[in-house]
Order: structure tokens, then C-alpha cells, then sequence
């Protein structure tokens, strides 16, 4: 059931209760409190399972509240905010005094964003504070596109679950750093590099996708329990193949230019030609392959350009070494 407005203004009251919200974004549903509450952001990390030096990205309702939450706001924040907000965009900035400490896991900086989703923003408007929220799943594991998703995997751990329905955009907001001299991006997202370089005018630095180290960012991240394979698009199909004749139960992301080729496989998916509907999808595979059963995924990454940078960001963190290897 889609969240009516008198359900977004109760969860607007347990929020201001020191309550915990899970409420829909653009990109993903995010698992909410009062960014100013040491002990409500406590609870977000005691229920993600998450390291409490891992900061979190504080929700605004608009760039208007920019100056409670942020210490010092550049021009280039100005200027990116102005173009992208609401939208899938994350600005580092110098932290504000009325931020809890525990909301940027200690940093002397704070994450903020204003998403592009009514549910969000009506939630943002009538609470009337910043709301610190990560994705609303458990640690580590791949981000929740469906408020089906979130009480799946949560469950009681949140006090209220707004339904907004299938999230839009399906990866994360792209984060960039805009306190240095030049701004860089740590992690790549739903605003494109492109969109931003044209923007701003010249190149951004992107870490390799391969070696991202930002705080908070482990080896194994976005990971289904299944283990993740990435080959070269071409090799997808005998991978699977080597992989299932090994006994594996494989799930295979079919790349495009494998489309209608046979695969003898226990489950498979066909990825969407367009990066923006791949994106939209792709948690909800990882997840259909663990629902199934698989063991193994095999996929390919797509081309680092579009919204194919931060689906292969996504890919190589879900491949990396997981901890109990
Ligand atoms: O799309 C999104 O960004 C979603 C929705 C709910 O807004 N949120 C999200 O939050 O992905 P989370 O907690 O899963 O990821 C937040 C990322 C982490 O990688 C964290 O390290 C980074 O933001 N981050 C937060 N504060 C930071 C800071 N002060 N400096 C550097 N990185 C920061
Ligand atoms: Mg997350």
C-alpha cells in the first residue's frame, strides 16, 4: 500500500520521537533518524549491523536548510546543488554544528543530499530537520529497491516503513567531495560523471571503480549471499557453464551481446540494454539469484561510462572478498 499523507506525517512524529523510518528515495529506501539525535542515529547502526565509524548521508527537504547542516558552503556546492537537487547527489561538506557526531561516524565532515522522491520529501518537509539514513539494509549486503525489501530484511528493527514503490533510479546517489580545492568523486551514482563534468566544466577525478577507500566502503559491499563472478562479456556463457559442470547452482546475468544464446543454467537473467533500466534492476537480481538459491552469479561488467560506471562499481565491490574468507 502507498504511503498516504497521514502516514507520512505519523512517521514524521516517530521521527521527531527518536523513532526509526524507512522511507523511499529516487535510488534506494533509506533507513531514517533525526540527524540530530545521538541516540536515534545510534539505533540505525545497532539495526544495520553497521561499524559506527561509518558515516551516514543526512537528508534535506531543500537547499534552503543547507547552512544548519553544512559548516561552510563553497561555490562549487552552490553550483552543483542548484543543478541537481532533488536528485541523486551526495555533497561532502564541512560539518555543522547541529549534526550529531555519531551521524558522520566522528568525521569533522557531513554527507547531504536532498532526494528526488515525493514520499521523501513530503517526510523531509513535515519533520522539518535533517534525517540521517543509510540504505535500509543490513550491512554490507545489497541495498533495498522495494519497501518489500526493507521489512524483508529489517524487519522489526524499524518502527515505520513508508512504501513509495519501485525506486527509480536503483544504485545509490553518486558522493562527491566538494571540500578540497577540487571536488572528487567517492563513489559513483546516479548522476553521471558526464552530467557533472559538463557542468562544472572540466574533468572530475574518479577512483578506479576497482579500488574505491572512502570510509565505509569495504572489499565486499552490495554483496548477495551468492558469490559474484565478473568475466568479459564474452565469456559469460562458458564461465556459467564451467562453473555449473563444477556443481555449482549458477545464476547468469546475461549480457546484451549474448542475448538469445542458450545457457544451461539453474536460474538467468537478461540484462536490459539500457544502463538506466539495467541500474533500476539490478539489486533486484542479486536478490532473485539469492532467492532462488544460486551459489554463484556470473556477469560481466558494462562499459565505466554512463550509469554503466556505477553498475560496474556496484559488480566489483559485490566480487570483492567477502570477510570470512
Ligand atoms: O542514494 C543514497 O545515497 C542512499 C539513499 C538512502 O540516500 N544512501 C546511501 O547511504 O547509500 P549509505 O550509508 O549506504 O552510503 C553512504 C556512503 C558511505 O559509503 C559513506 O562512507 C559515505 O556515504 N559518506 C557519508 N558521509 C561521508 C563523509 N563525511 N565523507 C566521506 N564519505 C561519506
Ligand atoms: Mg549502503
Amino acid at each position: 500500500m502507498p504511503a498516504t499523507s497521514e502516514d507520512i506525517a505519523e512517521a514524521a512524529r516517530v521521527l521527531g520521537r527518536g523513532g526509526l523510518v524507512a522511507f523511499p528515495t529516487e535510488t534506494v529506501y533509506g533507513l531514517g533518524a533525526d540527524a540530530a539525535d545521538a541516540a536515534a542515529v545510534a539505533r540505525v547502526f545497532q539495526v544495520k549491523g553497521r561499524p559506527a565509524s561509518h558515516p551516514l548521508i543526512v537528508h534535506l527537504a531543500g537547499t534552503d536548510q543547507l547552512s544548519d547542516w553544512a559548516g561552510d558552503v563553497p561555490d562549487v556546492a552552490r553550483r552543483l546543488a542548484e543543478r541537481f537537487w532533488p536528485g541523486p547527489l551526495t555533497l561532502v561538506l564541512r560539518r555543522g554544528s547541529r549534526v550529531a557526531l555519531e551521524a558522520t561516524g566522528g568525521l569533522q565532515t557531513v554527507a547531504v543530499r536532498v532526494p528526488a522522491h515525493p514520499v521523501a520529501l513530503a517526510l523531509l518537509a513535515a519533520f522539518g530537520g535533517g534525517v540521517a539514513a543509510p540504505s535500509a539494509n543490513r550491512f554490507g549486503s545489497v541495498s533495498p529497491t522495494t519497501a518489500e525489501h526493507v521489512r524483508t530484511e529489517l524487519g522489526d528493527g524499524v518502527d515505520v516503513v513508508l512504501d513509495g514503490g519501485r525506486c527509480e533510479v536503483g544504485v545509490e546517489s553518486t558522493i562527491v567531495d566538494v571540500t578540497g580545492d577540487v571536488p572528487a568523486v567517492l563513489r559513483p551514482g546516479g548522476v553521471t560523471r558526464e552530467d557533472l563534468e559538463a557542468h562544472l566544466g572540466h574533468a572530475l577525478a574518479v577512483p578506479s571503480t576497482s579500488r574505491v577507500r572512502v570510509p565505509g566502503q569495504h572489499p565486499s559491499h552490495y554483496a548477495p549471499r551468492a558469490r559474484v563472478v565478473l568475466v568479459p562479456a564474452e565469456d559469460v556463457i562458458a564461465e556459467a557453464e564451467v562453473a555449473r559442470q563444477r556443481g555449482h547452482r549458477v545464476g547468469v546475468l546475461v549480457p546484451p551481446s549474448a542475448a538469445g544464446v542458450a545457457v544451461k543454467a539453474h536460474a538467468q537473467i537478461a540484462v536490459p540494454a539500457s544502463t538506466a533500466a539495467y541500474a533500476r534492476g539490478l539489486y533486484e537480481y542479486l536478490r532473485e539469484f539469492d532467492r532462488q538459491g544460486c551459489d554463484l552469479i556470473v556477469a560481466s561488467t558494462p562499459a565505466d561510462e554512463g550509469l554503466g560506471l556505477a553498475i560496474a562499481n556496484r559488480l566489483r565491490r559485490a566480487a570483492g572478498p567477502r570477510p570470512a574468507e
